[in-house]
């Protein structure tokens, strides 16, 4: 008989993406935490996008063997190991030195994608060149023809397959905690940042240094000419509250590959936006970052999928934390989702290899809530899979 071997437990890497929140807290500093986490107003709709997945149970079947599980995904035409992507995240750069190099980087590693958006750090010919996979590429339907063409003929020149067209920021949401951190586009810094700052001194250093935080797609450059460069773009095009669904039509005839909407929270809109050409629907609300009191994803989703009746894709994100969650998901009708924080957790604690380590885990968590249910294939998951309460 081996003798009982006693070992102190380990200070390893999360295990969880609660446990990569948590971690994440403590890397970053008060600015940056506030950038990524918070919700609009009173963020009542970042805790409904949570709380919609406890309202539906998972039928548990036994004694059906489910083994060689099936997890693969394919959205249009990317093949992905596991049918969760990376949502697009602003200005990665701010979260770790490498931004959305290391966060194409982890996706690809974990055999994902990443949707990058219009606001990153780091421009999508750099992403293309750092992670030659096909990525995805966001962007918000702009009246100025010059700059669409400008940004979509990159996008076709880096090989991306797919475009998103995010329709949820007629205005910017009321981010308070952001607002009350004096968060903004340049970040322009006061004695309470740099305390922060100095209290969080390895971030500090790789960040600061490399000066990789403000919007390298827009610009195509970085440092503070940038950043001023970016939040005049940004003020002038972005948020442009008179937007309509003639900007998405134009936005879609523009680019020859395949679009999706991203932002849909209602039947009408989605059944609109797929008779303007839409391939996909992304059912999101921003991560709860833009009209508080709208709708969790999860409450939205099957009426928007019973709609559009396999049209279109139809992917969801906003609150996805674990395996479980995606299950669900699919099990009402989405054909995958995306993840948008838990990314930018990983990001923050391990740069490449916390993105694709947060991918591993929600992997994991997937195939073992298959096998526990007794399904082998995520191909199979329907509503009779579901026990609402
Ligand atoms: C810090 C942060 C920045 C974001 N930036 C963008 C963006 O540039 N473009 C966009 O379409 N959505 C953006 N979103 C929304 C995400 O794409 C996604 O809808 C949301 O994060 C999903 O919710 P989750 O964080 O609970 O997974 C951002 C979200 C966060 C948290």
């Amino acid at each position: 008989m081996g003798a009982i071997r006693f070992a102190l437990p380990k200070q390893g890497r999360p295990i969880s993406i609660a446990g990569y929140r948590t971690a994440a807290r403590r890397v970053l500093p008060d600015l940056v935490w506030a950038y990524v986490e918070n919700g609009a107003d009173d963020s009542v709709t970042l805790a409904a996008n949570r709380s919609a997945f406890a309202r539906w149970s998972l039928r548990q079947r036994v004694l059906r063997s489910s083994a060689g599980r099936k997890t693969a995904a394919r959205f249009g035409d990317t093949e992905l190991a596991i049918p969760v992507m990376i949502a697009p995240t602003g200005i990665n750069g701010l979260v770790h030195w490498r931004g959305e190099l290391a966060t194409a980087c982890g996706a690809a590693a974990a055999g994902s994608r990443i949707v990058l958006s219009t606001a990153a750090s780091y421009s999508v010919e750099e992403v293309a060149a750092a992670s030659p996979v096909g990525h995805w590429l966001q962007v918000y339907p702009w009246r100025d023809r010059e700059l669409m063409d400008w940004l979509l003929e990159r996008g076709r020149r880096s090989d991306c397959p797919t475009l998103v067209v995010t329709v949820d920021t007629p205005v910017f949401g009321n981010r308070e905690p952001e607002r009350l951190q004096g968060m903004s586009i340049p970040p322009v810094l006061t004695p309470r940042h740099v305390l922060d700052a100095a209290l969080h001194p390895r971030w500090a250093y790789k960040v600061l240094r490399h000066q990789r935080v403000f919007t390298g797609n827009l610009v195509g450059m970085s440092g503070v000419r940038a950043g001023a460069l970016a939040a005049k773009v940004r003020r002038e095009r972005m948020m442009a509250g008179e937007l309509d669904w003639d900007d998405f039509a134009r936005v879609r005839a523009q680019w020859q590959g395949l679009c999706y909407v991203k932002g849909i929270l209602d039947a009408d809109d989605a059944e609109r936006a797929v008779s303007l050409g839409a391939d996909g629907i992304i059912v999101s609300n921003h991560g709860g970052r833009q009209l508080d009191g709208a709708p969790a994803t999860l409450d939205a989703l099957p009426g928007i999928a019973d709609r559009l009746a396999h049209r279109a894709t139809v992917l969801i994100d906003g609150g996805i934390r674990r395996g479980t969650d995606v299950v669900k998901a699919l099990c009402l009708g989405a054909d995958g989702c995306l993840i948008g924080r838990p990314a930018l957790y990983g990001l923050a604690v391990g740069g490449e290899s916390g993105v694709e380590h947060v991918l591993s885990i929600l992997r994991e968590e997937i195939d073992r809530t298959l096998a526990l249910m007794g399904c082998s294939d995520i191909a199979d998951l329907g509503r009779d899979w579901l026990i609402p309460g």
